[in-house]
């Protein structure tokens, strides 16, 4: 699988942990950055991350900051983007199987890296539970979308 990954300067340390354990499952990683101490501001690495997920050049995206909230803001704000908040062995199951998630969010500040370890491993085995219930709330979720996409 093709996997964009993104931090800012509160999550890089956990994006370093997070990149060569992707490879070493076989998948082909995608680091838009950061890669420093620097403060830099978290939409400038969600947003290239989703662009990748929307326009094909990766299967699912990976974002880390602090907290992981203001990567998950940003991220949803991006019309077919469905980003999940994640720190816990459960909901990165749940998030897959109910919500088809195509981006996953995480704090370096909240968990470690062996749960992130299990949390990515998880989230990325884990497929869509096709079938009517969840399929017909994903389908109001994109008319929210629409509804509230300005199209030039
Ligand atoms: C950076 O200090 C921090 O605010 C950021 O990484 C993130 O947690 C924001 O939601």
């Amino acid at each position: 699988m093709k996997i964009a990954i993104g931090a800012d300067h509160a999550g890089y340390r956990l994006k370093d942990v997070i990149v060569p354990y992707l490879e070493s499952l076989g998948h082909e990683v995608k680091d838009v950055g950061c890669n420093c101490e620097q403060s830099v501001d978290y939409p400038d690495y969600a947003v290239p991350v989703c662009d990748m997920v929307l326009n094909g050049q990766a299967d699912k995206g990976i974002l880390i900051c602090g907290t992981g909230i203001g990567m998950t803001i940003a991220a949803n704000k991006m019309p077919g983007i469905r980003c999940a908040l994640v720190h816990d062995m459960f909901s990165a199951k749940a998030t897959r199987e109910h919500n088809d998630t195509n981006v996953l969010a995480m704090g370096e500040r909240v968990i470690g890296p062996g749960v992130a370890q299990e949390i990515v491993k998880i989230w990325i085995e884990t497929e869509f539970s096709h079938g009517e219930r969840h399929e017909n709330r994903l389908k109001k979720v994109k008319l929210l979308e629409e509804k509230n996409t300005i199209h030039p």
